[in-house]
């Protein structure tokens, strides 16, 4: 028999300005897309619910999505988006190179606030494949090397949002099991 538990979770989306993260949560959430660009100011925050089973059990997660602005200078800002984050998703986008050589600050800069939370890499707009500046291959590298998973996402056709999004949340649960077996 199935045990049912509700779990209300925080998680953040980061990264560079302009990388996808609005159309992201939007993608998800709402399942729209739109090509034009509208600076997020602040933090914007959505909600959306999904169930993951795990050992004969079923969690009913609730995620509290924070799309958290990219402009580096608003740090105080960050901090106070990343506060009791469980998860974090690091965007960057494919057709430009210095947006996934930020992923590692911005990395820092959420776990210098949250801990050690489970991460995942998005590396997005997969649909623009005539204008990539990173290789499939240096981001399983770097996938490899920090032992984070990544997924080329395209918000605005869909590709592998869902599985992004599942997979953060499915880390989330494994680390709140480890951590109450452990007690
Ligand atoms: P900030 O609010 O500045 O932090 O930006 P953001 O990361 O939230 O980016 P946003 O979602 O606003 O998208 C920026 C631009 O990229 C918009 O014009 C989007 O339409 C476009 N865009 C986002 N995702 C994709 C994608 O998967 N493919 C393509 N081709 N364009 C995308």
């Amino acid at each position: 028999m199935f045990v049912s538990y509700n779990i209300k979770i925080k998680i953040c989306l980061v990264g560079d300005s302009s990388v996808g993260k609005t159309s992201l949560v939007r993608r998800y959430v709402l399942d729209i897309y739109d090509d034009k660009y509208i600076s997020t100011l602040g933090t914007k925050v959505s909600k959306k619910q999904m169930i993951i089973k795990k050992m004969n059990k079923n969690f009913k997660l609730t995620l509290s999505i924070w799309d958290v602005l990219g402009q580096k200078d608003f740090k105080n800002i960050h901090d106070m988006s990343f506060k009791c984050a469980k998860g974090a998703l690091l965007v960057c986008d494919l057709t430009r190179k210095e947006t996934f050589k930020n992923i590692s600050i911005w990395e820092s800069r959420v776990k210098k606030v949250a801990g050690e939370i489970p991460i995942v890499i998005l590396t997005n707009k997969s649909d623009l494949t005539d204008e990539y500046a990173i290789t499939e291959a240096n981001i399983q590298l770097y996938s490899a090397q920090f032992n984070i998973p990544f997924f080329m996402t395209s918000a605005k056709y869909g590709d592998n949002v869902i599985k992004s999004f599942y997979k953060i949340g499915d880390l989330v649960i494994k680390k709140i099991i480890e951590e109450s077996d452990k007690r």
